[in-house]
């Protein structure tokens, strides 16, 4: 089973990894037949599973049965959970939907924040919790920002996002999770931090490691689709297509084809 000590030794030799989010055991099942590195059960469920218009509706209820239902399916990957909105509020919610996710079989949490999340990534990892704190467009933040749109697109800005990143990195966070952000700025913070793997959506080649949402890449997503989402079952025919789209999926980030200029946000800072 792949672990954190895996993902930095990864980072370390420079080998790319591979992420899907992932909901169910049959799915998840698949991405082990395709060796996909690690899994983010992300609260994206509350739109790809649930129907719903965010992901401000889902519970940490809702979390554990999905993070339960993929380790049984998948005995390879790292499984990342998303601690939902508003479980981590307090530093005593946070413990108690970290208990919750990590005993249904997370080996990961994952909040949604900056420098301001410090105290609780501190706390959880001295309780034997490792934390990824996902910066950038952060879903959970929808009706601050206003939409799901491009972050740090100032040299101020991508500064801000920095100080954030080390403010979390200094708490004790194993890993960090960049979302739709300009590559360049994806690239200046796996570098600041040789010893922390990065995860990028939308955050340029230069992460260390991909995560696509399921759907997204699978061409299940109907009607917007994000510019860093690439269709990888459009190559696929037959009885196999699902599981040879994660085999292409997982080779095309390790051999760095994925995500290509087209997928990436260009901005210079
Ligand atoms: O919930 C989720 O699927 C996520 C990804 C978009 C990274 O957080």
């Amino acid at each position: 089973m792949v672990s954190l000590s895996d993902l930095r030794r990864f980072k370390a030799d420079g080998r790319k990894f591979s992420c899907l989010t992932c909901y169910d055991a049959s799915m998840a099942k698949a991405m082990e037949i395709a060796e996909v590195d690690s899994i983010l059960i992300g609260d994206s469920l509350g739109m790809s599973i649930q129907g719903r218009d965010s992901t401000l509706p889902v519970t940490v209820a809702d979390m554990a049965y999905h993070t339960a239902a993929v380790r049984r399916g998948n005995q390879h990957a790292f499984i990342m959970t998303d601690l939902p909105f508003m479980s981590y509020a307090t530093l005593n919610d946070a413990l108690q939907s970290s208990k919750t996710v990590m005993q249904a079989g997370a080996q990961m949490v994952k909040m949604e924040g900056g420098a301001w999340l410090a105290e609780t990534v501190q706390v959880l990892t001295r309780n034997g919790i490792p934390v990824c704190v996902h910066l950038g467009l952060t879903p959970q933040s929808v009706h601050v920002f206003g939409g799901y749109k491009l972050q740090a697109r100032t040299r101020a800005a991508a500064d801000q996002l920095i100080a954030d990143c080390k403010a979390v990195v200094e708490a004790g966070a194993a890993l960090l999770l960049l979302e739709c952000v300009p590559a360049q700025l994806g690239q200046e913070i796996t570098e600041l931090f040789p010893q922390i793997p990065v995860i990028g959506i939308g955050a340029g080649a230069a992460t260390d490691g991909q995560v696509l949402v399921v759907q997204d890449m699978l061409g299940l997503t109907f009607g917007h689709t994000a510019k860093f989402v690439r269709n990888f079952m459009q190559e696929q025919s037959g009885a196999t297509a699902i599981l040879d789209a994660f085999k292409a999926y997982h080779a095309a980030v390790l051999d760095g084809s994925f995500p290509a200029p087209a997928q990436t946000f260009q901005v210079e800072l």
